[in-house]
């Protein structure tokens, strides 16, 4: 398994699939690899000639320091787990210093107000680093197809407008969420959990899918005031926020309207851990 720890080692050993316009599959990731990371892999192995994996932890898009150092970095494992599943992929895992050249701070990106809604408000400054590092990673690596998953919903449309707003030729494919038996959405984060915390964490997936019962029937106030309601109950988690937004928009919805297509979003603390989920409210 190839692993590349500086962006002109591995621009040159791209460079004879980019002028053969062979297609390249790329995942950028933070690392500390699990089923949800490994099935973007190997989507995305299956359809292109080669992926690159990058494995970075982005201190950029990190706005509480004690969470970027207590993010689990675990290389040697994570090669171990990617050899085993992909044959022609290959490694991207540079250093700070690197990728940001003692410059290591993220551009002011305009996202059109999706930046500003849920994980905006409650991480300011959050999808600046992402969109800094999503698009610097784009022109070292120059994929044919991204993928990206459905886990971090609004990082994955305001991938989709980077692209846009900057003309990237690049095909973004969202992957659906990966979850443990329990319904827990898999996260590099859940390491951190204690098993009973691990127990208590189920309670996130199961109320979202409550909701979206909820949601056939009732106006997105009434299963929003009964979410908080009863999470708020739950001595075991802190809720953050509970959202039922437009997909595309990620604004609010006030009024369902037929046509439009809609998302339940939360974010919650459970041991000092912050997790997110999500769901599609429409099928
Ligand atoms: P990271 O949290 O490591 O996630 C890498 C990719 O894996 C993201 O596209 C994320 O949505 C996806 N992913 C994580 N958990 C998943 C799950 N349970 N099911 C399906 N996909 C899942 O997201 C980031 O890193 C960073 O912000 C990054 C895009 C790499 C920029 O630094």
């Amino acid at each position: 398994m190839l692993v590349f720890k500086t962006k002109s080692l591995l621009i040159n050993y791209l460079k004879s699939f980019l002028d053969l316009n062979k297609p390249v599959g790329f995942v950028p990731t933070m690392g500390a690899l699990h089923d949800g990371h490994l099935a973007l892999i190997k989507n995305s192995s299956k359809n292109n000639k080669l992926t690159v994996v990058s494995i970075f932890v982005n201190p950029t898009q990190f706005n509480n320091l004690e969470d970027l150092e207590k993010y689990p970095r675990t290389l040697e494992k994570d090669i171990e787990k990617i050899k085993n599943i992909c044959s022609n992929c290959i490694i991207f895992a540079p250093s700070v210093d690197d990728i940001y050249e003692g410059k290591t701070c993220a551009a002011s990106i305009e996202f059109d107000g999706i930046e500003f809604e849920m994980e905006g408000k409650h991480r300011p400054g959050h999808f600046d680093g992402v969109g800094t590092i999503v698009k610097k990673l784009f022109e070292i690596v120059k994929p044919t197809n991204a993928y990206f998953g459905e886990k971090d919903f609004q990082q994955l449309q305001i991938v989709k407008k980077l692209i846009l707003k900057n003309k990237i030729a690049v095909t973004v494919v969202g992957c659906p969420i990966y979850r443990e038996k329990s319904g827990l959405a898999m996260s590099s984060r859940n390491e951190r959990l204690s098993i009973e915390s691990k127990e208590s964490a189920a309670v996130i997936y199961k109320t979202l899918q409550i909701a979206k019962e909820k949601f056939g029937t009732k106006s997105a106030q009434e299963v929003s005031l009964w979410v908080i309601n009863s999470l708020n109950k739950n001595k075991d988690l802190k809720l953050e926020y509970f959202e039922i937004a437009d997909e595309n928009t990620l604004k609010t919805c006030v009024r369902k309207a037929k046509n439009k297509k809609y998302r339940a979003f939360i974010a919650v603390y459970i041991e000092n851990i912050r997790l997110i989920d999500n769901i599609s409210l429409n099928n």
